[in-house]
């Protein structure tokens, strides 16, 4: 199913102290879509993410699932269905791969805390289907292997797939990656996109940051260009891709271009050790 609004942003700002980070953002996810949100260091996109999943108040502008508006809260956005992934990985690190995604099934429980006191046969059917479903996920994303490896110990890459199977734990309609491909390598990077294509397919709606523009015009359905704080351009990524506007103000260049010059000036500094921040800004989703 396709074209009904599942997620929809009106006129979101967000202003702190004098910095205006959002100005009048407009977002709508359709059912069935994945949807790119690209743009520079700092545009706010993090920020926009933070909005939409209660962790930070809109200062203006509504954000609605399904038509309903939702609350300011992170947990009770995350029961109404709106589940995410953070640009700096949050796992439990002691916690198993397996332990780590029942945390998030537990948001979802309808048990109350009492049910754990008492340890009954409903309790223990519960932590048993949570378990169950928990290792599904992990098969899903391709760590069912490692589920009893502390998530400390996995590699990045699998700690980045790790934090969506944590995501899908909630049975969300839509889930938010913020930079999910961030660290990895060029097949690390095509396996996540296959898994976003396949969660997809689950009938989850996906909103995605990512910098790398190759990986989002060849993943999403609609992108949208976020430059200091508002929606420069939106469209197919055809569209997107050829406006003038995105070419100047995001990537200067074609991307193929700036990539290529990328990878020269760092060929060039090499030998003085200098460290090229590609991405390098503030994170908007510390607290
Ligand atoms: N909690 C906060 N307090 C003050 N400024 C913030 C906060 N969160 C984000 N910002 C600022 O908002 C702007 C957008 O940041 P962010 O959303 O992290 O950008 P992006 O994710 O696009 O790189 C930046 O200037 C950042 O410093
Ligand atoms: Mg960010």
């Amino acid at each position: 199913m396709t074209g009904t609004p599942v997620l929809a942003a009106r006129d979101v700002s967000m202003v702190f102290g004098g910095l205006t980070a959002l100005s009048e953002v407009n977002l709508t996810l359709d059912e069935g879509q994945i949807l790119g949100l690209i743009g520079p260091n700092g545009a706010g996109k993090t920020t926009f993410f933070n909005c939409l999943t209660g962790l930070y108040t809109p200062t203006r502008g509504t954000v609605t699932l399904r038509g309903t508006r939702l609350p300011s809260d992170p947990a009770a956005v995350t029961v109404a269905g709106v589940a995410r992934t953070f640009q700096n990985i949050r796992l439990f690190p002691s916690m198993t791969a397996l332990e780590n995604v029942v945390v998030g099934r537990h948001s979802r429980m309808k048990q109350g805390p009492l049910a754990s006191l008492f340890h009954g046969p409903a309790y223990r059917r519960g932590e048993q289907a949570a378990r169950d479903r928990s290792l599904e996920l992990l098969e899903f994303v391709g760590l069912g292997r490692v589920h009893d490896e502390l998530s400390r110990n996995l590699p990045y890459g699998d700690q980045r797939r790790l934090e969506i199977a944590r995501a899908l734990a909630t049975d969300p309609s839509v889930l938010l990656l913020d930079e999910p491909t961030a660290g990895m390598n060029p097949q690390e990077t095509e396996a996540t996109r296959q898994l976003i294509f396949a969660i997809r397919e689950t009938g989850v709606a996906v909103v995605v940051i990512e910098h790398d523009t190759k990986f989002i015009f060849s993943l999403c359905d609609h992108v949208s260009v976020l430059v200091q704080g508002k929606l420069l351009v939106e469209g197919t990524p055809d569209v997107v891709r050829g406006d003038p506007r995105v070419i100047e103000a995001y990537l200067g260049k074609p991307p193929d271009e700036v990539e290529a010059e990328v990878r020269h000036y760092a060929d060039e500094t090499a030998d003085h050790t200098q460290v090229i921040e590609l991405d390098g800004g503030s994170e908007g989703d510390k607290r």
